[in-house]
């Protein structure tokens, strides 16, 4: 079984960007905490980070006959990024969407998500565990169920 763990705008800057609402990890830090349980459950995982919807975008639809799953942090593009919801909504697999903070206890434009309604589920404000988290349902999920 093979997931793509994908980080859209900023998330790059992870640890040094607003730590008091995003934590002090860095993205490698949250990738190598996501590799290391996926090497105990058994999965595959592919990282990618980009600041452009249209590279996400690419990659999702490269990627999508290879795996079984998404776990994807779109960033701002969560909140107006239709064409990323458009490529979400288009893959034959489960997507969880993952936020590090609350969304929902923040200003009033993070309040609204444009993929929720296309993905699987979401975890919003687990900090870095969400990653894990989506990756053990996915883990759990995935080899019963097969594509959604
Ligand atoms: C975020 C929340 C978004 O509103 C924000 O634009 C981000 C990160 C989160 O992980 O909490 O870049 O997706």
């Amino acid at each position: 079984m093979r997931v793509l763990v994908v980080n859209g705008p900023n998330l790059n800057l992870q640890g040094s960007r607003q730590p008091e609402v995003y934590g002090t990890m860095t993205l490698g830090d949250i990738e190598a905490a996501v590799s290391r349980r996926a090497q105990e459950l058994g999965v595959e995982v592919a990282f990618f980070q980009s600041n452009t919807e249209g590279a996400i975008v690419d990659f999702l639809q490269a990627e999508a006959p290879q795996v079984q799953g998404v776990i994807i942090n779109p960033g701002a593009l969560t909140h107006y990024g239709l064409s990323l919801r458009d490529a979400l909504a288009a893959l034959p697999v489960p997507v969880v969407e993952v936020h590090l903070s609350n969304i929902y206890a923040r200003e009033e434009f993070r309040r609204q998500s444009v993929m929720a309604p296309v993905v699987r589920g979401q975890l919003s404000g687990l900090g870095w565990w969400g990653y894990v988290g989506a990756l053990e349902y996915l883990a759990s999920v995935v080899g019963k169920e097969g594509a959604r």
